[in-house]
């Protein structure tokens, strides 16, 4: 069963594996970390990195990022903003979900979602906003099946996806 787990050195060679996955197969809706970047001694420097997106040193939402595992298996990531930011209503959302790409379609995504919505939840939000690409369909329909209720569709233009059509769902928790 998928667990979400605080990013550790044990799973970094399935992070390696998830992110050279996402870029062999081309896809630009999500982009992890180049996984050229990713060495002996990546967890260690960006550790403090990821330490002060969690205390929102950075001047964006306090932000944590989960890796998800089934067993010793990297399956994938769940990254939470905790703050409705301008950002995070208009562009990224409260939360971000990716799957390793030959693992899609077995479920991983619901069960990641779940669990992030019930992390969330621990965190004291009553809701979040699940903001997806209008052309991912996979990602809309989990927001649909997971409770989302569309909002509305706004333009948005950023760097890995250039300008596109988000579709905004509110979660309830
Ligand atoms: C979006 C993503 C997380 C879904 O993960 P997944 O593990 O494939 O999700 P699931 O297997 O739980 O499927 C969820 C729903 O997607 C839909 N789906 C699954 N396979 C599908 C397919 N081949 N075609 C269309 N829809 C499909 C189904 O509705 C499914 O629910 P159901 O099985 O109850 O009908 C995954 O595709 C991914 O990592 N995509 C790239 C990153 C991304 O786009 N993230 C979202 C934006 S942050």
């Amino acid at each position: 069963m998928v667990r979400l787990v605080k990013r550790s050195p044990e799973f970094v060679e399935g992070y390696k594996e998830f992110c050279r996955e996402f870029y062999d197969n081309n896809i630009t809706c999500f982009r992890p970390t180049d996984p050229e970047y990713i060495d002996d001694t990546w967890f260690e420097r960006t550790k403090d990195r990821y330490d002060k997106k969690e205390q929102g040193l950075n001047g964006e939402s306090r932000s944590y990022h989960y890796w998800a595992v089934d067993g010793d298996k990297f399956i994938g990531e769940f990254q939470l903003k905790l703050d409705l930011t301008e950002k995070v209503l208009t562009d990224t959302g409260s939360i971000g979900i990716a799957v390793r790409v030959p693992e899609w379609g077995k479920g991983y995504g619901t069960g990641i979602l779940r669990q992030g919505l019930a992390v969330a939840k621990g965190f004291g939000m009553d809701k979040v906003i699940y903001n997806v690409n209008e052309e991912n369909t996979r990602s809309r329909k989990l927001a649909e099946k997971c409770g989302g209720v569309y909002i509305d569709s706004i333009e948005v233009s950023n760097e890995a996806e250039g300008k596109h059509i988000k579709r905004r769902y509110c979660i309830a928790l």
